[in-house]
This record gives C-alpha cells, structure tokens and sequence, in this order.
C-alpha cells in the first residue's frame, strides 16, 4: 500500500457479515477512525469477490472525488479480471453481452451511450408517467384493504417499480412475472448456473423484444430508443439489448428498495413519520433524506484504477479494485451533521444515493416521483400502519450493490 506521510500503512481490515447486515454499525466505527479510504478484505460467502482485497472509500468527500476521477473505471472487461477467469467466468454469452452497457463502459464509449439514453429518456417522458404511477398505486392499494398483515416488499414496493419500467420500456404487462423472476435470480446472487441461466433467457428475451419494436415502433421508452439519432449516429441492436437491460435492472431493483426502506426507516421514527403525515408537502424532502439514510444502492459498482490515484490521506496503486461505499458517505459526520438522524429540516443534502459523475442515475427524476407517490399514498391510506415483527427478525440481503430488506412484514391496520 501507498500512504502518504503522515499516514502510517495499515493492515487490510477482514470485513464480515456486518457490510450487509448491519452496515451502519461498521461504517461508523470507520468513520470514527477518521480514515476515508481503507483497504479491506472482502467477507467469506460474498460472492466471487469474497476474500479480495479491495480499497474501500467511505469519507463524502473522497466519496465524491473518486466518483469523478477518470482514473478509475468502470470498465467490466478490466474489473472482471479481479474475479478470475475475465468476464466470462461461469457466465453464459448472454451474461457477458448484457453486461456490457454504459454503467459499464468508461468515454468515449459511455458518454456516446449516455448522450444516446438522454435523447430517448426525457424529463417529459418521465412527467407523463405520473398519472399512471398514481394508478397503479392506487390499484395496489386497494388490492391491501382488508389485508391485516402483508410483506410489503411482495405486495406493494415490488409490483410498483416493476409495471412501471415495464410500461415505460414497452413490455408487456403479461410478460411482467417472467421479468421479475430472472432479475430477482440476478440481483439476489442466486448460483453461478443459476444467474447463467437467467441471463440466458433475458437475453433472448430482450433480443426477440428489440426485433419486434424495429419491426413494429410505438410511443415507449424503447422505441424511443431505436429512433434516438445524435448526428446520424444510432444505437445498434447488440447496444439496445444490454441498454435495455440495464434500465430493467437498474429501474426497478432499487426503486424496490427506496420504498421498502423508505418504510423501515419512517416505521422506526414516529416523529419524523406524524410530522410528514401533517404535511405532505414535505414528500419531497423526505423522499431525498430517506435515499441518504437508508441508501438503496449500497455501494455502486466494483470498480478499478487505471493510474495511480490520490485520494484522501493515501495513493490506491494503478491496478487495484476500489469500491465506493455510498451508503457510507451518506452518513458521514463530516459532511452530515447528526449524520444517522433522519430529519426532513436537513439543509439540501446532495446526498451520493444516486451516485456522481458520469454515471449518476439517469432515472433519478422516474425514482423520485414513485417514492413520492408510494410512500405519500400509503400513509395516506393506511394511518396505522405497524412493524408486524420485532426490528431484530428483520435481515438484509446479502449483497455489494443493493442495500434491501429480505422480507418487510406490517400490519396494516389496528
Ligand atoms: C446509475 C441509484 C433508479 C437507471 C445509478 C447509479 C446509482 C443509482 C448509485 C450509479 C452507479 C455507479 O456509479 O456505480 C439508483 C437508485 C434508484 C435508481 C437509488 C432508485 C431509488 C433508477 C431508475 C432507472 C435507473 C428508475 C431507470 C429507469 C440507471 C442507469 C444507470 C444508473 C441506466 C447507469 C447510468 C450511467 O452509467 O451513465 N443509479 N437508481 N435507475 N441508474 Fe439508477
């Protein structure tokens, strides 16, 4: 390790079940210790990165330095190489070509995708949808009265994001279970066959879904798409398919999460819960403290140095894997003050919930708007709403980039 004077080399930190289980506990410890950026062992079971050593930066301000420094990449075919084999290991073609999108591509090459995305995915596109946000929630919702207890993430926060995207991306609605269960197996790291598998069958799923859209265009998302134009240039089909993809995936798995730990989180603070219950003009607000408190996205993509680069108080050497923890940044006390405290009086927070630099969320505008509606209707219409089991039986699913409750049992009524 490189540290710069005045920084004496540490040993790597072996990291265990506390990075998904119990994250806030460890990253305050860290941030006590006053170092933003550390070098760590990632925990046992955790996947093929399990053992690794990786740079952790922790620290808002290295948080924010990293995420905008073009010597780290975002590269797959290079992070790849990390967890042995190259990009291909243990994976299906499928599984190689989806990843290859533009949350995994560094410029040119991403910022030609992005500019490509941005043409197709408007703010007007997305202020269309709220009408349509605000049916599906209220049908939802209706589909819960008389439901004394439910699993909230099951019944309402999934179902949500998932016929959103759908809709948006022109999919239809009869194809939706299919969807939800390959990016369930994805995300949720099911075993390496497993993930192969589901891949396989997204893909070709996605591959007959771009085909029919050239042949037959309408009004989504990913029509749109085909017909976005950037000085003559377009998107080809072996770039819609893993574009398409990753909107899918990203479009929902996090949104799942903003409203399920947006729930935990207001269900443990009755003030904070009463006080917005009084005025919903605070949603807003209260939508962008619960993506800093309880981040959704957890750690952003593995990602690696191309360059020697500074940051905080030491030199991560080129070559290096480096993980940005946003869910710590979020609650740094340097930055934050107060910083686990929820608190809809928060000065504007540019919190990293939804990352920064190049690669901050293209649908952070769409997420907004469904956790402002989700979270507001729901309180609106269920005004007793509980925990069904202690905060202890609750566990968190174990993985890098989404930071999610397993199961969220309420009642739902007195
Ligand atoms: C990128 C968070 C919802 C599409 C990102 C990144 C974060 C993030 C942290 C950057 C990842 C990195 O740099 O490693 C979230 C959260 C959401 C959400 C917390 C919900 C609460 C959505 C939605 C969509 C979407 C609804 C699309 C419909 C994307 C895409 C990227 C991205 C395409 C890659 C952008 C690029 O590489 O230029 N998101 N996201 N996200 N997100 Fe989101």
């Amino acid at each position: 390790m490189s540290a710069l004077p005045g920084r004496p080399p540490e040993p790597a930190l072996q990291l265990d079940d506390s990075l998904s289980q119990r994250p806030h506990e460890l990253y305050r410890n860290l941030h006590a210790s006053g170092a933003g950026v550390r070098r760590v062992i990632m925990p046992p079971g955790a996947g093929p990165w399990s053992g690794l050593p990786v740079w952790l930066v922790t620290g808002y301000r290295e948080a924010r330095a990293a995420l905008a420094d073009p010597r780290l990449s975002n590269d797959l075919q290079r992070t790849a190489r990390f967890f042995g084999g190259g990009a291909g290991h243990s994976r299906g073609a499928f599984s190689v070509a989806l990843s290859q999108n533009l949350l995994h591509a560094d410029p040119p090459d991403h910022t030609r995708l992005r500019k490509l995305v941005n043409k197709a995915f408007t703010s007007r596109a997305v202020q269309r949808l709220e009408p349509r946000i605000e049916q599906i929630t209220a049908d939802l919702l209706d589909r819960l009265a008389g439901v004394g207890e439910t699993d909230l993430l099951v019944t309402y926060a999934s179902p949500l994001p998932i016929i959103v995207i759908c809709e948006l991306l022109g999919i239809p609605a009869s194809d939706e279970d299919a969807i939800r269960s390959w990016t369930k197996g994805l995300v949720s790291g099911a075993s390496p066959a497993d993930m192969a598998t589901a891949s396989e069958e997204i893909g070709a799923y996605l591959t007959d879904l771009v085909a029919r859209k050239r042949a037959n265009p309408g009004g989504d998302l990913l029509s749109e798409l085909i017909r976005a134009n950037e000085d003559g240039d377009q998107l080809a089909d072996a770039e819609l398919v893993p574009i398409t993809f990753v909107l899918l995936i990203a479009g929902h798995e996090t949104t799942i999460n903003l409203i399920g730990n947006g729930v935990y989180a207001l269900l443990r603070d009755r003030p904070q819960l009463e006080r917005l219950r009084a005025d919903s003009s605070l949603l807003p607000r209260a939508v962008d403290e619960l993506l800093r408190h309880e981040s959704p996205s957890s750690h952003g993509t593995f990602r690696s140095t191309t360059a020697d680069l500074p940051l905080g108080d030491v030199v991560i050497p080129a070559d290096e894997l480096v993980l940005v923890s946003l869910i710590a940044a979020n609650r740094d006390p340097v930055r934050f003050e107060r910083p686990d405290a929820l608190d809809w009086s928060r000065p504007q927070t540019s919190s990293l919930a939804f990352g920064h630099g190049i690669h901050h969320c293209v649908g952070a505008p769409l997420a907004r708007m469904e956790g402002r509606i989700a979270l507001g209707r729901l309180l609106e219409r269920f005004p007793d709403l509980a925990l069904a089991v202690a905060e202890d039986d609750l566990s968190w699913n174990r993985s890098t980039l989404i930071h999610g409750l397993r199961s969220l049992p309420v009642r739902l009524t007195a």
